[in-house]
């Protein structure tokens, strides 16, 4: 059940103005860590827009999810560069230490796991990155070590 009184007073903080809807969206993000439908429903009653067009927006962008995810959000660059320094080995390590696979989100909401492409940072492959850390150059014990410093 999403906190409705919250969800208002994002809004308010918005009431006015035009062209919102993508950061107030992102607030909704930044509070509950997704955006819950009920939060849509309320988003679209209250600024008179349609579901539809919020939810065009919200699966458009990376930075938003329409479904729960964990804490800590845990990307393995799978780009070329990566592949070819270990990147499969170190998605493969991270998944069974989170006994997750890549689209998951661990039991506990700790984390969810994602495969993305060239993060742009390609001589540090492979590259890990939790939440807005970048780790580069990461090794089978690197991947351990990382997900202690999270946990
Ligand atoms: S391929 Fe991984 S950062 Fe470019």
């Amino acid at each position: 059940m999403v906190d409705r009184e919250k969800v208002l007073e994002i809004i308010e903080g918005y009431r006015g103005q035009d062209g919102i809807l993508i950061q107030l969206l992102l607030d909704l993000q930044a509070e509950f860590n997704w955006i819950p439908r009920e939060a849509i429903s309320i988003v679209s009653e209250q600024l008179r827009v349609p579901k539809s067009q919020i939810y065009r927006i919200a699966s458009f962008y990376k930075a938003m999810s329409l479904c729960p995810v964990g804490r800590h959000s845990i990307q393995v660059c799978m780009g070329t560069a990566c592949q070819v320094r270990g990147a499969q080995k170190v998605l493969d390590l991270t998944g069974s230490r989170l006994m997750i696979k890549p689209g998951e989100t661990t039991h506990d909401m700790s984390f969810s796991l994602r495969r993305v492409n060239c993060l742009g940072c390609c001589a540090m492959g492979p590259v890990i990155v939790v939440d807005k850390d970048y780790h580069g150059n990461v090794t089978a014990e690197g991947v351990d070590r990382i997900i202690e410093r999270y946990d």
